[in-house]
């Protein structure tokens, strides 16, 4: 590399100069042609003046010079002579001689003579300019003719010059006044705009960068620059590398960390420890056992749904209190006048309280802002959010409801509070408003979309200030933590700590982590083993017909962020390009109606009957249909089930926090042997980087991956699985439970007084 010149111009000189020098060029050549086209229009102006002269004179000088030299020379007279900028005139014989002049002209007699004697030899009319040693004149040389057209003589008209010279000097200085004026200022302007717009914000840009390098304390990166993609670029870089820094850190807690799995008697014991006597809240939404009516009488359910298959082993491993919403048919039935019930009913381990909500109040908080708004904000799957006035209301009341159980639930005694998800976001800041002595965490389940895109939300920074509340704010993956604390730091005034991934907000700190959360294992659960479990999946497969061929399989809640139709398209595509599968292969979805008040999801269900019928009679044949659509509630035993006998497990989420269901599948190879096809927008496709990962909006990719699943070699789908196991067992639901009460528990409360929110 060449060395630096030390006395290298700042660009915004450089680039003003440049521009400068180039204007001003164009502007000069410009000038120097307006000048030369009004010297000439002058100079036409005076040959018009000239001829005017020497027509008006033609016909006296005609009757002069019939007569003698010094009777014409009497009859002209006066009228030879000059005024203003006219010289004079002269009047000559067809042989050259002078037969008189005006006094001016005759000073330029030599001159005369010489332009006189070519238009008597041409013949014709000579105009023409001369310089002489103090005088700068025009001249008209106009031949006289007899009425028969024979020359008579010659008429000289003498014009000066100096005024026209004067003038032409004059709009030189004018011009070049003007060319300095308009450079100069284009100068400072072009200078002082790019020293504004490139020199002083790239400076910001490189010592920000330079801080970011260094690790000095790191505010947000400069937003006032060129250029809006440097912005969202160092944004991203900046993420990336906080990301870098925090998992290198993470994982240098984890060596400690890993040194075996946690089971559910070591969380037990850690709970202890983190609560130091003080009792473990959980509250949410959605409620772990729901009761629902079956004829006339009540069903005992568990919701599907990533939040109830993660959160209720902690509550069964360390006890406490659930507040969620009761809303099941069944549910105030079977609970007491408070609301509250012991659960698991079969072999009861903690309390679930039940907060009760209208059905208009549900509509508002939960169907509306809730899951039309907060639910495809986040998810970026080309929903449109809806936000109403109403809802928002309803949202802020059910949040005030759940924090105000919270609190009774905790009386007057030191509390843990393990808030959940996006339908309480508010929560946190109310808890904390009345006891600020609470340690409160926030889990968010799902994920946390870019500024842009979480800022089109009316009430985003009352819901930013609301999490803020807490002392713990966890998210699945580092990026969503970026996201996060780049909307806090676009949208509201805190101060945000990037090295600590921290935002302090009216004095209350409140710390943002990842804790990718995960499942049990199976066997944990009463599910079925052994030679149950081989009857129970002969009888599944008797039912469905799926006693033919290899099976894969996809458990979901319906939902349109799951990539359902993505995935039934998959498969059509897989078989149009493998025909010999037919009969040989079987695609089962197990589908949990969910939100079904919400139009968007009935519809989504009847979509996905309409597309799977339609590619069943495409490829079906007497015995066979390419795919089972079984939508309904299934129970856990029976998930298991099909995940134990399926081949391959597929996922194809537009966009998903974690997705447990991927890591369900993995726990339910206890033989080792599967393969699980997962998208790459899930955030499990972090941690299981050994699943064929998949973008489901790529049929044809999709469909390889199920051929590739099918023919990998038995060698590499054990290995792939192996690892796979190893990863979900190490870092199960009881260490990520662990590590989320130790990070909460980890530093004294921050007790400061929070302000009223919304
Ligand atoms: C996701 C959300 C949970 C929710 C679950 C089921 O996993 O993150 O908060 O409980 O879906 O949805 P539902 O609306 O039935 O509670």
């Amino acid at each position: 590399m060449l060395p630096k010149s030390p006395f290298q111009l700042p660009n915004s000189l450089r680039m003003g100069l440049l521009i400068t020098v180039l204007v001003g060029l164009l502007i000069a050549a410009l000038a120097w042609f307006q000048i030369e086209r009004e010297r000439r229009n002058d100079l036409e102006e005076m040959d018009r003046r000239a001829y005017i002269l020497a027509h008006q004179m033609a016909y006296p000088v005609q009757v002069a010079l019939r007569l003698p030299d010094s009777e014409a020379a009497t009859v002209l007279g006066s009228m030879l002579e000059g005024y203003r900028r006219l010289i004079g005139l002269a009047i000559y014989r067809t042989d050259g001689r002078l037969v008189a002049a005006g006094k001016g002209a005759a000073d330029f007699a030599d001159v005369l003579n010489q332009v006189v004697d070519r238009a008597l030899a041409e013949s014709k009319d000579i105009v023409e300019t001369r310089r002489t040693a103090d005088a700068h004149i025009h001249l008209l040389a106009s031949l006289i003719r007899t009425p028969d057209g024979q020359p008579q003589g010659v008429l000289a008209v003498l014009h000066d010059l100096v005024s026209l010279n004067e003038r032409a000097t004059h709009r030189q200085a004018l011009f070049g006044f003007w060319i300095g004026f308009i450079v100069l200022s284009l100068l400072i302007l072009t200078v002082a705009g790019a020293w504004l717009l490139y020199d002083r914000p790239l400076n910001r840009l490189a010592e920000w960068m330079r801080q970011l390098r260094t690790g000095e304390a790191i505010a947000a990166s400069p937003v006032e620059l060129p250029i809006a993609r440097l912005v969202t670029e160092s944004d991203r870089l900046a993420a990336s590398f906080r990301a870098a820094r925090s998992a290198h850190q993470a994982q240098a807690r984890a060596v400690v960390r890993a040194d075996n799995v946690w089971t559910r008697d070591r969380l037990r014991a850690h709970v202890v420890d983190c609560l130091r006597g003080g009792q473990l809240l959980v509250v949410s939404n959605r409620e772990p056992y729901m009761h629902e009516l079956r004829d006339g009488k009540p069903r005992l359910i568990m919701p599907a749904g990533g939040l109830v298959t993660a959160l209720d082993p902690v509550l069964q491993a360390c006890g406490g209190v659930w507040i969620a919403h009761g809303s099941g048919e069944a549910d105030r039935q079977m609970a007491d006048a408070r609301g509250r019930l012991a659960v698991p009913p079969d072999d009861p381990t903690y309390t679930l309280r039940r907060v009760w909500l209208s059905r208009e109040e549900e509509q508002g908080y939960y169907y509306g802002f809730a899951n039309e708004g907060l639910w495809p904000l986040c998810h970026l799957a080309h929903e449109r959010p809806v936000f109403r006035a109403s809802d928002w209301e309803h949202y802020v009341r059910a949040n005030r409801r759940f924090a105000d159980a919270a609190l009774e639930e905790a009386g007057s005694e030191p509390a843990v509070v393990l808030v959940q998800d996006y339908q309480m976001a508010l929560a946190p800041r109310f808890l904390k408003e009345s006891r600020p002595d609470l340690a409160v965490g926030i889990f968010w389940h799902i994920p946390w979309p870019n500024p842009e895109a979480f800022r089109i939300c009316p009430w985003a920074p009352d819901l930013l200030r609301g999490l803020l509340g807490a002392d713990l704010i966890g998210f699945h993956l580092q990026q969503h933590c970026n996201n996060f604390l780049d909307t806090v730091d676009r949208m509201i005034e805190a101060r945000l700590d990037w090295d600590h991934f921290a935002v302090e907000l009216q004095g209350h700190v409140s710390r943002v982590r990842p804790f990718p959360i995960s499942v049990e294992s199976w066997t944990e659960r009463h599910v079925l083993t052994g030679v149950e479990l081989e009857r129970q999946i002969a009888e599944l497969k008797a039912r469905y017909k799926l006693d033919k061929g290899r099976i894969a399989v996809g458990v979901d809640r319906i939902d349109y962020t799951k990539g359902l139709t993505e995935r039934f398209r998959a498969v059509a595509r897989f078989f149009e390009r493998c025909p010999q599968y037919r009969e040989q292969f079987t695609f089962v979805q197990l589908g949990a109606p969910s939100r079904t008040h919400i139009p968007r999801y009935r519809n989504y269900i009847n979509e996905l009957e309409a597309l799977a019928d339609d590619i069943n009679w495409r490829f079906q044949t007497e015995s066979w249909k390419p795919i089972r659509f079984l939508v309904g509630h299934h129970d856990g035993v029976t998930v298991h089930a099909f995940l134990h006998m399926a081949e391959i497990g597929v996922v194809s989420s537009l966009h998903d926090g974690m997705n447990l269901v991927a890591k369900e599948f993995v726990a339910a190879k206890e033989d080792q042997d599967g393969v699980l096809i997962l998208s790459e927008f899930a955030g499990a496709a972090r941690e299981l980087s050994d699943a064929l990962i998949i973008n489901p909006y790529d049929t044809e990719q999709f469909a390889e991956a199920i051929r590739r699943a099918l023919e990998m070699a038995p060698a590499e789908r054990e290995a792939r699985m192996n690892r796979m196991r190893r990863q979900v067992e190490e870092n199960n639901i009881y260490r990520w439970a662990a590590n989320f009460l130790a990070d909460l528990t980890a530093v004294p409360i921050s007790t400061s007084t929070t302000q009223e929110v919304a």
